[in-house]
């Protein structure tokens, strides 16, 4: 009941206040796998005329997998870490191959393909497919571990299970793809690294650490 509860309010706020980013405009899985290996290690605001410039040049998994490499990489020029670019075109070509052309809408199919880890096929999943899988990076372990007081240290691989356990027990089951958004707009907006905005946060009269004023202790992160 309290989970639904928070589902509710969660779910709620992420209508309200949900950014609007052009690869939120469809489900489209090849626009939300684009989005998300750009937005691995580069901000929302420098990624989006990355992503309008390659999804207008290469539209389609088509596109990109038959794409001439001079002009791949000039569409990554900027992005750095040319083998993502490089991987997703060996993917698309594994789509065309194996799929038809078409996404897998398995996560396991998904996650076999070049260059997508568990972070992508979750987020791919839940977000064009609608699957309730968690898509855990650094700002999903962050919330959660606030949300719930996990010390488990979010720098050590291991600590995934435990993470992917506690999205298990909150993800929306008929509505993940907001669900995991909803998170990913919480992290980056006001559950932030430093200083939090937990007097705006929708989540707040469910967090373990803002109740007992622990949140400087979280996420427990070891220096590697
Ligand atoms: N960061 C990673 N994935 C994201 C998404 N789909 N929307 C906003 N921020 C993100
Ligand atoms: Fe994060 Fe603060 Fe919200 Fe807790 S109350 S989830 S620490 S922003």
């Amino acid at each position: 009941k309290r989970v639904a509860e928070f589902q509710e309010e969660f779910l709620g706020w992420y209508e309200q206040e949900r950014r609007i980013l052009p690869w939120r405009e469809n489900q489209d899985p090849y626009r939300i796998w684009v989005s998300e290996i750009m937005l691995q290690q580069t901000r929302v605001e420098t990624v989006i005329p990355y992503f309008l410039r390659f999804t207008e040049w290469f539209p389609s998994i088509q596109a990109l997998a038959q794409a001439e490499e001079e002009r791949l990489l000039k569409a990554w020029e900027g992005l750095g870490y040319y083998s993502r670019v490089r991987n997703m075109q060996k993917a698309a070509q594994q789509i065309v191959e194996l799929h038809d052309g078409q996404m897998p809408n398995e996560i396991q199919k998904i996650q076999e393909l070049k260059g997508i880890g568990p972070y992508t096929a979750g987020a791919i999943a839940s977000i064009a497919f609608n699957l309730p899988e968690p898509a855990i990076d650094g700002n999903v372990m962050r919330v959660f571990s606030r949300l719930f007081e996990i010390t488990d240290d979010i720098a050590k691989p291991s600590s995934r299970k435990v993470f992917e356990q506690a999205v298990r027990l909150l993800i929306s089951p008929n509505k993940p793809s907001e669900f995991n958004q909803a998170i990913m707009d919480l992290g980056s907006g006001i559950c932030t690294p430093t200083s939090p905005k937990c007097e705006k946060c929708p989540i707040q009269k469910y967090c373990l650490a803002y109740e007992k004023k622990e949140i400087e202790k979280y996420p427990v992160k070891s220096k590697k």
